[in-house]
C-alpha cells in the first residue's frame, strides 16, 4: 500500500478505456458525494467526440488487479479545454498524481489548439481549489447553488494557456 509518506509510485499516464471502468468507479465512489455512474462514464467514453480520458497507471504492473491510481476526464471544445472529472485513489493522494494528470491534459489540449482551460469546483472543496491554484488557475466567477448533495456553489476557475503552467 502507498501511504502519505511514501515516495510517489512510478506511473504512466495513458488513456483509460471501458475495460478500466471497475477501477475508475472504485475511485469515483470514494471521492465524490455525487459520483458519476458507470452509464455516465460509458456515455462519455463511447459517445462524446469532445471527450478525453487519461489514467495514471502504476508502472510495471500490467497484470496487477488495481493498477489505476487516478484519472482525469476533460473535453477539448474548439479553443476551450474543460476539465470535467479528476480523482486520485485515497491512499495515493498528495504524491503529485493529480498535478501530473492536469499537466498532461493541458499539454494535450494546447497541442490541439486550446487557449483556455476551464473548470467548476465545489465551494467547499478547498483541496481541489488549492490544487488548481497551485497549477495557476484563478477564480473568475461563481454559480450559486450549482451542486446538490450537499447544496453548494460552484467556483469557476480558468487558466489562460498562453501562460506557462506553474508546476
Ligand atoms: C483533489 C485531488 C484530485 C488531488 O489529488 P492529489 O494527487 O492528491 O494532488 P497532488 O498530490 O497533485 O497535489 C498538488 C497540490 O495540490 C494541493 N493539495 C493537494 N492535496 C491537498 C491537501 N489535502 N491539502 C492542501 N492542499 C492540497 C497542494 O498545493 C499540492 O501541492 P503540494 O503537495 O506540493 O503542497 C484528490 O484529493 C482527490 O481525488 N480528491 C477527491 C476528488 C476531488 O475533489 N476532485 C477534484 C474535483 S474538481
Amino acid at each position: 500500500m502507498v501511504t502519505r509518506t511514501s515516495a510517489c509510485p512510478d506511473f504512466d499516464v495513458r488513456p483509460f478505456q471501458t475495460r478500466d471502468l471497475d477501477d475508475v468507479l472504485a475511485i469515483e465512489l470514494e471521492s465524490f458525494s455525487e459520483p458519476w455512474t458507470r452509464g455516465m462514464f460509458e456515455a462519455e467514453l463511447q459517445g462524446n467526440p469532445f471527450g478525453r480520458f487519461l489514467g495514471a497507471f502504476r508502472a510495471g504492473e500490467v497484470s496487477s488487479a488495481k493498477p489505476l491510481l487516478g484519472y482525469i476526464c476533460y473535453w477539448v471544445v474548439f479553443e476551450e479545454l474543460r476539465l470535467m472529472n479528476l480523482a486520485v485513489r485515497q491512499d495515493c493522494r498528495r504524491l503529485g498524481i493529480a498535478s501530473r494528470l492536469v499537466r498532461h491534459a493541458i499539454e494535450e489540449g494546447t497541442a490541439q489548439g486550446t487557449t483556455r482551460a476551464l473548470l467548476e469546483v465545489r465551494a467547499g472543496n478547498s483541496v481541489g481549489q488549492q490544487l488548481y491554484r497551485a497549477l495557476g488557475f484563478r477564480q473568475y466567477g461563481c454559480r450559486r447553488s450549482y451542486y446538490t448533495n450537499p447544496n453548494e456553489d460552484a467556483i469557476l476557475m480558468e487558466l489562460p494557456l498562453t501562460n506557462q503552467i506553474h508546476l
